[in-house]
């Protein structure tokens, strides 16, 4: 009843140290985490975690398996139940032969699938179409085959077309609105189409269903962006999709490498092409939870993006998030001005070979950039080189890769390894850590979605909402990392923003829940219900703020590193200034806690 397919995509969005950490606090350790067993209750570090693998071994009680066995083994369910337990915290809704109306979202797929056919049929409209198809089939060259494979469509210059189109079909506001595909807005009777003048991409999942859009303009103007994607919606969550996995993922698996490419258009003029194992991010940069998925697919990368300044600085946080999910990546230089796109548009594949062929380690070309930019000629300069090199060495989660690296850096700076070891102990921010003479190896778990920090902030907020005030204004819905958890804050927000202070009675104390998505408002319910007595509720607190705040802080600190190598001179100056306060607010920070180990995981 739950086709293969299904399974492997709930498979290959699952994040088994994200469920198991619900349970149970893990640590990394090595390639794996470990953490006390949640199955058989154990106390000491011996369940272990490959998120990898997708696996988990305990090495007392000596149960092991996978995301699907794991529920089954801790909550006593079935496979299908455990199917769904899965599947609902990655987002996907797993349809019932007989019940399919239970899909929640089948509107929203529904509403989204109509609106892929209508563009769709825009664009091969005779008359109004023409100006698209020509932008299309001429301008960028792409035959009608592969305009067609990759669904294409276009959305007419009108401010309703969409929305009367699906009335027709008594498809309601609220779905369009829901879908993402209109809006409303203050100065509009009546809500409007997302999407107008635009040509559409469709982007899939993995099965190849449509769940968002991408929109690109038919004329490069100056007052509107270039591309518009759909907004984040109960399907399409645009920090956890790659663009073209559903077609590139077996190519990828079989080359062992993927290529990465900034745009919607590159991926398809490669893929056009024949050059399969390509992916694509969203329009952002890519995120650790896109890393994590590709990591399952193959343990290398090439990154194809732009060579200006913007490009550079793209590649080197890609390459950090890629290290971190164990993949290695290289980088190709693309001349000036050119992108994949233009690339194989001229030359076809073998010009991109070319590039591809000439692909270096992201470290050494960091290095490279360096050596360009003078930064090894001068003490100053190589001090600021070290930082900026030790966030990659720092980001490499493969140890035989990071010794490699930490080899490399000293021998083009001439610092000490044994000192760039110290410095790796160090968090990223450069502050002392608290005495914790714990091993080497046992570093906070570093991305893992779930910190505990965040669980334990909202026990607290939802147990006491007259902490939120305090809380809010140290701690930004942008410093949870766990989108459910931001989600759920967020919505406390909201609600403390439209209701006056006392009056969140009993009795209802859910209503400002009401609006989340199903898995979500779940989501409320459960660490509601969650027994987990805090002994010192205040210090905890304290705790769980200052995590989140000083987590925020070194991931801007660590960009705004990668961002000071490839600055021009009077921008490099700038950046300096900003590290140097965010490194004292850091300090600050971590002088709050004394002795509680603020950048240790927990
Ligand atoms: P680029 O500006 O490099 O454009 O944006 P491109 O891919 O070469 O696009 P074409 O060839 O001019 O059509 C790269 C990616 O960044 C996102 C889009 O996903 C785009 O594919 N982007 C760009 C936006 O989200 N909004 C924008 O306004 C521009
Ligand atoms: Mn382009």
């Amino acid at each position: 009843m739950v086709s293969d397919e299904l399974l492997e995509e709930i498979r290959a969005q699952a994040d088994l140290t994200q469920i198991v950490g619900e349970y149970v606090q893990l640590r990394r350790s090595g390639r794996t985490f470990r953490g006390p067993c949640p199955l058989h209750g154990g106390e000491g570090p011996n369940f272990s975690v490959d998120p990898e693998r997708g696996i988990f071994k305990c090495f007392v009680c000596g149960e092991g398996g996978d995301v699907f066995s794991f529920p089954m083994k801790l909550l006593g369910l079935d496979f299908i139940e455990a199917v769904k337990f899965v599947a609902e915290r990655v987002g996907i809704v797993v349809p019932d032969i007989e019940k399919e109306e239970e899909d929640p979202y089948r509107d929203i797929r529904e509403a989204v699938a109509f609106a892929a056919d209508w563009f769709e049929k825009q664009l091969w409209e005779e008359k109004h179409g023409e100006r698209a198809r020509r932008y299309l089939l001429v301008d960028r060259e792409l035959s009608e085959q592969a305009a067609r494979r990759f669904g294409f469509g276009y959305a007419p210059d009108s401010w309703r077309g969409l929305r009367d189109a699906a009335g027709v079909l008594d498809i309601s506001d609220d779905v369009l609105m829901r879908a993402g595909l209109i809006k409303a807005s203050e100065r509009a009777k009546e809500p409007f189409d997302v999407f107008r003048g635009r040509l559409m991409i469709p982007i899939y999942n993995l099965r190849s269903r449509p769940i968002g859009f991408g929109g690109r303009l038919l004329a490069d103007a100056e007052d509107a962006p270039k591309y518009i994607n759909s907004p984040d919606t109960p399907i399409f969550h645009k920090g956890r999709i790659v663009y073209g996995l559903n077609w590139s993922r077996h190519s990828i698996r079989r080359h062992e490498v993927f290529y990465v490419v900034e745009g919607f258009m590159d991926l398809i003029s490669l893929l056009a092409a024949e050059v399969e194992n390509v992916v694509a991010p969203l329009g952002t940069a890519l995120t650790e939870h896109q890393a994590r998925l590709l990591g399952r697919y193959a343990k290398r990368a090439l990154l194809l993006y732009d060579s200006d300044r913007a490009g550079l600085t793209a590649t080197f946080k890609a390459a950090d998030e890629l290290l971190r999910a164990g993949v290695h990546p290289s980088v190709a230089t693309l001349p000036p001005g050119e992108d994949p796109d233009s690339i194989v548009r001229k030359g076809g594949s073998q010009a991109l070979a070319q590039h591809t062929d000439a692909a270096i380690d992201v470290l050494d070309r960091k290095i490279q950039i360096l050596e360009g930019r003078g930064y090894l000629d001068t003490i100053e300069g190589k001090r600021r080189a070290v930082d900026g090199l030790m966030l990659t060495v720092r980001a490499a989660a493969d140890e035989a890769l990071r010794d490699i690296y930490l080899d490399r850096v000293a021998t083009v700076t001439g610092v000490r390894r044994s000192t760039l070891e110290r410095e790796l102990r160090r968090p990223v921010g450069g502050l002392r850590r608290p005495k914790a003479p714990a091993p080497e190896t046992e570093e906070p778990v570093p991305a893992g979605p779930k910190l505990g920090a965040e669980r334990k902030l909202l026990l607290l907020l939802l147990r006491d909402r007259s902490l939120l005030p305090r809380v809010a204004e140290q701690v930004e819905p942008g410093n949870f990392r766990t989108p459910e958890y931001r989600e759920i804050y967020d919505a406390l927000i909201a609600a403390a923003e439209t209701t006056p202070p006392g009056q969140s009675g009993e009795g209802n104390e859910l209503s400002w829940a009401e609006g989340l998505a199903p898995a979500i408002y779940e989501r409320v319910r459960e660490i509601i219900a969650d027994p987990e007595e805090l002994t010192n509720p205040e210090a905890v607190l304290e705790d769980a703020i200052a995590r989140l705040r000083a987590r925020a802080l070194e991931k801007r600190l660590a960009d705004l590193m990668t961002e000071v190598i490839v600055a021009d001179t009077g921008a490099a100056v700038e950046l300096a200034t900003e590290i140097k306060k965010l490194r004292q607010e850091l300090a600050a920070l971590g002088s709050r806690l004394p002795g509680r180990g603020l950048f240790r995981g927990e």
